[in-house]
């Protein structure tokens, strides 16, 4: 696919000096819209105890990290990382203390990260993966389709190009396959038909735009019968993960990171929001070479939390413990006579 691999710029916040407060007690710090999903399974799932080393892959509004932070007690260390500037000038000063790091860069990175702040491999690791509430609030994203906005959807403004620049020159076919593979969307070629003929007459750059080329109608939507989905949900879910390259990061942390970042015997938590996230989590928790599975079958929100909280609807939490890498056979060569 022709999105350029993103670079990450790996800011990184100090922790605060012990005694100071994260943020003065006159101004609190704005607060996260987000409410974090099985937030209690998750904390047992994990295992937490003081004294251990965290990283939360994916800070967002800082739900999970602070109940965290809360276990693992002030002799514990808690790394926080997000793609998205915003939400750790956000959440960075809700969880700011003397034990914590919160850095600006894609869980990809954690190596790297790691090996700036002069840390090993770690106890634990969580990621939940996907967008929060602010995100899909915020006016100048492209995450909701119910506004209309420049289609964005990147995590990182920083880096990568957004999707509508994308749109711009991606060809039919490639479009086509990105919908079906990202979306899983039957009607995939359609789309792609009528997106690229949407361009051929004007330029397709906002959330309006691709809902209007999609269903010919322009935003909002409201749908009526049994599936009451709106016909762009699956197009924007397969472009947000294309120009985030959400399958490649999630890869990555499935195997790379937690090869070189999680210790034996630690313990990595993913929450999941869509099949296509889950299988990939599901297939290399299926390594028994590699990891011991903590759920006989994945968690999902009781009917209380699905009502109270509708993204917890599609939530699936999944753990494992990492196995030791196996021993180096001694070598059974007879050694040369000397
Ligand atoms: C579902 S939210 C996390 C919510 C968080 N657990 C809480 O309790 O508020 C997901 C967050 O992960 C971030 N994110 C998505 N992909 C990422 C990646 N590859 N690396 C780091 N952060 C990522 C998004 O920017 C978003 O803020």
């Amino acid at each position: 696919m022709a999105i350029p691999p993103e670079l990450g710029s790996n800011r990184l916040m100090s922790p605060q000096p012990p005694g100071s407060p994260a943020f003065p007690e006159s101004s609190p710090p704005p607060r996260s819209a987000h409410v974090p999903v099985l937030l209690r399974e998750v904390l047992q799932v994990l295992e937490l105890a003081p004294d251990l080393k965290v990283v939360d892959g994916t800070l967002g509004g800082g739900g999970h990290s602070k109940a965290i932070l809360q276990r693992i007690g002030p002799t514990g260390r808690l790394i926080a990382l997000d793609r998205d500037a915003r939400m750790v000038d956000l959440s960075g000063p809700r969880i700011a203390g003397p034990n914590v790091h919160v850095v600006h860069a894609p869980y990809s990175h954690l190596p790297r990260v790691l090996t700036d702040l002069n840390l090993g491999p770690v106890d634990r690791i969580l990621l939940d993966l996907g967008w929060c509430s602010d995100q899909l609030a915020d006016p100048e994203r492209g995450f909701s389709f119910q506004v209309n906005s420049p289609l964005d959807l990147r995590y990182d403004t920083t880096t990568g190009q957004p999707a509508w620049k994308w749109l711009a020159t991606v060809t039919e076919d490639q479009l086509a396959h990105v919908i079906f593979e990202f979306g899983e969307d039957h009607l995939a070629r359609q789309h792609a038909r009528r997106i690229v003929a949407f361009r051929q007459q004007q330029p397709l750059q906002t959330t309006f735009d691709l809902v209007a080329a999609i269903t010919g109608q322009p935003a909002p939507w409201r749908g009526t019968g049994p599936d009451s989905r709106h016909p762009a949900t699956q197009v924007f879910q397969a472009l947000r993960i294309a120009v985030n390259q959400e399958l490649e990061q999630l890869h990555e942390a499935l195997h790379g990171v937690c090869d070189s970042c999680l210790k034996p015997h630690g313990i990595l938590a993913v929450l999941s929001f869509h099949s296509l996230e889950d299988r990939m989590v599901k297939q290399a928790f299926r390594d028994p070479t590699r990891w011991e599975g903590l759920l006989s079958k994945p968690l999902s929100a009781s009917p209380a939390e699905q009502r109270l909280n509708p993204r917890s609807r599609t939530a699936l939490l999944r753990a494992a413990r990492k196995k030791p890498s196996p021993a180096p056979r001694p070598s059974t060569d007879p050694s040369p006579a000397p």
